[in-house]
């Protein structure tokens, strides 16, 4: 039993994902969420930008004293080096090996897609960690990144014509290649779940990166004996306008955010050293 909080942290509002289905599988933790909303989108930037953002957004939930550590990002995951991980005081995990494995058994055909930001896409994660499980799957990659800005403007509603134009056209060569299955590699994209469900049609298998790195988390606590039953609550941090947030985490969070949200001058949290 440990009553310290876990933390989560995304560029933006896609880590919500994850916290979506943490506060569904594990009631009793409590939350710390960092969302780096003024420095939105994390996936269209190089590796080294992403690194340096990953390190500050560490330090500064270090400093919440959390037990864990999910980086609720494809982009941050795909890029954050795994020795700087190694080295943190709490266990540190990502989305792209429970993804990558979550995929692997939900398909038949070993046909596989990849959505993700161009840097997730770029870093080719996803492929490596799925072919390490299944080395004969075959897989199409493709970044989107329009999805990131149409999430975090509220574009998610399954029939929004703007998001579906956008998706019809990212989707069309995956489509074509005859994948039973789609991997989700960014936080934000299951947000368009419905979107990107109707471009792509009822017999292909969603992977919502969230929610298994949500799994991941639970299985990791219990493993390690971290397990807390009596918390509950969450609270949020954002580097820009909380209003915003607040109004965005009741599109995405089904009991809204459900806790204090505050601003965090994140120009005044130094980074982890690389
Ligand atoms: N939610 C993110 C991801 O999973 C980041 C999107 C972005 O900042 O570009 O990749």
């Amino acid at each position: 039993m440990d009553k310290r909080p876990i933390g989560v942290f995304d560029s933006g509002l896609g880590g919500l994902t994850a916290v979506r289905e943490l506060r569904r599988i594990l009631p009793g933790e409590d939350i710390v969420y960092f969302g780096d909303t003024g420095r939105v989108p994390y996936g269209t930037r190089g590796s080294a930008i992403i690194r340096q953002y990953a390190r500050q957004d560490i330090a500064f939930l270090l400093g919440q004293g959390v037990k864990l550590i999910l980086a609720a990002c494809g982009t941050v995951s795909s890029t954050y080096p795994p020795e700087d991980a190694a080295g943190l005081p709490v266990p540190y995990l990502g989305v792209v090996e429970p993804t990558a494995r979550a995929a692997a058994a939900a398909s038949r055909s070993g046909r596989v897609g990849v959505i993700g930001t161009a840097a997730t896409v770029r870093s080719g994660s996803y492929e490596r960690a799925l072919h390490g499980l299944w080395p004969e799957a075959q897989t199409i990659a493709r970044a989107c990144p329009l999805f990131v800005p149409l999430v975090e403007n509220g574009r998610i509603a399954p029939d929004d014509p703007v998001s579906a134009l956008v998706a019809e056209e990212y989707l069309e060569p995956v489509r074509g290649a005859g994948v039973d299955t789609l991997i989700l590699g960014c936080t934000h994209y299951p947000l368009l779940a419905g979107v990107i469900g109707r471009a792509m049609g009822p017999e292909v298998a969603l992977i919502d990166s969230g929610r298994e790195a949500a799994l991941a988390v639970q299985r990791r606590l219990a493993a390690d004996g971290l397990l807390n039953g009596g918390g509950g609550g969450a609270r949020y941090y954002v580097t820009d306008s909380t209003d915003q947030f607040a109004a965005m985490a009741a599109l995405c969070l089904d009991e809204g955010a459900h806790g204090p949200v505050e601003h965090v001058p994140i120009e005044q949290i130094a980074a982890l050293p690389g």
